[in-house]
């Protein structure tokens, strides 16, 4: 079994990731700052004997390499990151300090240190408003953030490392990704976490225009176990895959299965369009069922009913 680093560990994702990586029996390293993750999304993984934590700022250079110096991880798992499109608005450097500078430190050290593979949490955000549906790899990129600009910076360095040096490297362009543990925090966290908590708390949601827009969602479960495939899969090559579903739900449908769960709570009300808002995004699941054996099981309805029953 392998011993996986995964930074980010504490995040929705991360976590999601680390649980589904010790319930294959893998042994796994944590490293997280809590910057946006936090403790509780781990109670979990410190039941297990093969998990181990530290707390550690992955830009902090010399700490990342003594860390992989001591724990000689055979492959890493990279999900630190600035998760907030609007944050890398307001904060282009913290945006390239985390999104960037951090992959290229994450990077040298595991190269330094003789990890096997790199798996990257790269973004659909590298698209940009991509039209001819369903997103294909091969898509033009044309990142309109600085969020997906890094991301996609990021996978050509990656790429470029592991041409260079050896090293698998897998990026995986996640889609809108849903499910238990995600922060809703922001008005501009994803749009099922915000649901969730105002249904929750008995107060109606808001629908910016008028919810025939639709995204390809992904229940963070099928996102977990394509890491886990990125992560473990022998003869693998290096390359980049959509992490989708690869079906469009719309808005209207989503709130549709939180007024069954909620019938008391009042109907959405609709606001005007969200400015910068794609209307359609879906991607194309082909490549990542070629390259990784990985195809989404878990259907949004099914997702949501989990997501609402959890709460
Ligand atoms: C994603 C980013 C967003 C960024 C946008 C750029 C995430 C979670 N969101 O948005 O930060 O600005 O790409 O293209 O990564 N919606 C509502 N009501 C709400 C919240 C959202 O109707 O309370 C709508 C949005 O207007 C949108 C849809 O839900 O049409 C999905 O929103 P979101 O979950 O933010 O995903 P993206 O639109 O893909």
């Amino acid at each position: 079994m392998g011993h996986v680093l995964v930074t980010g560990a504490a995040g929705f994702i991360g976590s999601h990731t680390v649980d589904r990586l010790l319930a294959a029996g893998h042994s796994v390293i944590g490293v997280d700052n809590f910057r946006t993750g936090h403790r509780v999304n781990l109670a979990g993984a410190f039941q297990s004997a093969r998990f181990a934590f530290h707390e550690l700022d992955v830009t902090a250079s010399d700490r990342l390499a003594t860390l992989f110096a001591a724990t000689k991880p055979d492959a890493v798992v990279h999900l630190a990151a600035l998760v907030s499109v609007q944050e890398s608005l307001t904060n282009p450097d913290l945006n390239f300090a985390l999104n960037v500078h951090a992959t290229h430190l994450v990077a040298e050290a595991a190269r330094a240190h003789g990890v096997r593979r790199i798996v990257f949490a790269s973004s659909a955000a590298i698209y940009g408003n991509a039209t001819d549906l369903p997103i294909r790899e091969s898509a033009e990129k044309n990142p309109i953030s600085p969020y997906g600009a890094a991301k996609l910076a990021s996978e050509e360095l990656l790429l470029g490392y592991g041409a260079a040096f050896g090293l698998t490297v897998r990026c995986q362009r996640y889609f809108n990704v849903f499910g238990p543990r995600q922060d809703p925090a922001s008005p501009y966290s994803g749009v099922i976490s915000i649901f969730a908590r105002r249904y929750r708390d008995g107060t109606g949601v808001t629908i910016y225009g008028d919810g025939q827009q639709t995204r390809d969602f992904i229940s963070v479960h099928d996102v977990a176990r394509a890491n886990v495939l990125a992560t473990t899969s022998p003869e693998i090559g290096c390359g980049a895959a959509n992490i989708c579903s690869g079906r469009a739900t719309s808005l209207l449908d989503v709130a549709g299965v939180f007024a069954r769960h909620y019938p008391a709570i009042e109907a959405p009300s609709h606001g005007p369009p969200r400015a910068g808002d794609i209307v359609h995004s879906l991607g194309s699941p082909e490549l990542a069922a070629a390259a990784l054996g990985f195809r989404a099981e878990v259907a949004v309805e099914s997702g949501l009913d989990e997501l609402i029953n959890s709460a």
